[in-house]
């Protein structure tokens, strides 16, 4: 019962989380070049996650299942995946694997979408048995492992040791017969978290930087007492987390976290990212305008890419990594303290 209210409260206090105004993306800036020499009809958006193709980069990021109520959302969110062609993570499984009655809230996106990409999703702390259930529970054609070490320490009823993930974690990855992505949940990564992955087998990460849903910000909130006010701004953004990435050529980057439209989706392709996922403001925009508000946004996003990539001269998803940018303000401070070129 706390466990379903949790997933709950997650749902409601991102629906009321601010939109984000400023971020590190506006460090970014993409330098313009008057000859594309391309053409609109040439520019294609596919991409591929772990040799699975997608037929868009961008994709509807984990985010709930575990409550009655939670099943409305995952079934919309199953039919804006099938009108548009993106994939779909569920949230966390762990709710299903322990109670069989709430397996529906996740079972959900696969009856509703059943050609489509769907991503299964457990904590990094799951041990593969668990992991192989949460797959077969939803025929998940890739999974995601998260990891979200400080919202557990600020959630009242979280995880407290975190010793031994990291040996978990290569387990999985060996054990699983679908691609695994490790997640942050909006905290970020950097270089040494990227070579401890490679270490352990891991081929494919999502960056989940720091700049939108804040989950520590949402676990605060759910405290009587909110003292963690001041933790609100911990972890690497999105765009940081990828320009760490720099020189890791061994792994693929997913990035997600506080990507507002479509100009930073392109900025996080030319950091490298082979896809790009959002959460909360497509929750947000379910909530608002529905099914076909979501669809029609996705729509727009994905004409937008393609309209970017033309001015680019930048034919395929690929080849936006060739494309020169300018890295200024705190985002640029970061690059040259920590030596990223
Ligand atoms: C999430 N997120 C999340 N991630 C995860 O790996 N497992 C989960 O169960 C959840 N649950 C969840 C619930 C809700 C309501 C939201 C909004 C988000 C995190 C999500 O996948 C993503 O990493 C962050 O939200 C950052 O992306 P956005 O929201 O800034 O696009």
């Amino acid at each position: 019962m706390a466990r379903e209210q949790r997933k709950l409260d997650h749902v409601r206090l991102a629906l009321t989380g601010e939109p984000v105004e400023i971020s590190d993306f506006d460090d970014i800036q993409i330098v313009h070049r008057s000859f594309p020499e391309t053409k609109l009809q040439d520019c294609r958006i596919d991409s591929s996650i772990g040799g699975l193709p997608f037929s868009s980069p961008i994709f509807i990021n984990a985010m709930t299942g575990g409550a009655d109520a939670t099943k409305r959302i995952n079934r919309a969110l199953a039919e804006v995946a099938r009108e548009t062609g993106v994939g779909l993570a569920v949230g966390s499984q762990s709710a299903g694997l322990q109670d069989p009655d709430l397996e529906d809230t996740y079972r959900i996106v696969r009856q509703t979408n059943p050609n489509g990409i769907i991503i299964a999703n457990l904590s990094a702390a799951s041990p593969p048995e668990q992991v192989k259930r949460a797959v077969d529970m939803i025929e998940a054609d890739l999974l995601q492992l998260h990891i979200n070490v400080p919202q557990e320490m600020i959630m009242p009823e979280g995880d407290r040791d975190f010793t031994g993930i990291l040996a978990n974690v290569e387990k999985v990855t060996a054990e699983l017969n679908v691609p695994v992505i490790v997640k942050e949940v909006g905290f970020g990564m950097c270089r040494e978290t990227y070579r401890q992955l490679i270490d352990r087998g891991v081929s494919i990460v999502d960056v989940g930087g720091s700049g939108g849903t804040n989950f520590i910000s949402i676990e605060n909130r759910r405290r009587k007492r909110q003292e963690f006010d001041f933790l609100s701004g911990w972890g690497q953004s999105t765009a940081v987390s990828l320009l760490e990435a720099t020189l890791c050529h061994e792994l693929e980057f997913v990035a997600s976290g506080g990507i507002r439209h479509s100009l930073d989706m392109i900025k996080c392709m030319i950091l490298g990212a082979r896809a790009v996922g959002v959460a909360g403001p497509i929750l947000r925009l379910l909530e608002k305008e529905g099914v076909s508000g979501v669809v029609d946004a996705i729509q727009n996003w994905h004409e937008q890419i393609r309209t970017l990539m033309t001015i680019l001269g930048t034919p395929s998803i690929d080849s936006l990594r060739e494309v020169p940018v300018v890295v200024t303000g705190r985002t640029k401070d970061w690059c040259e303290v920590r030596q990223i070129d």
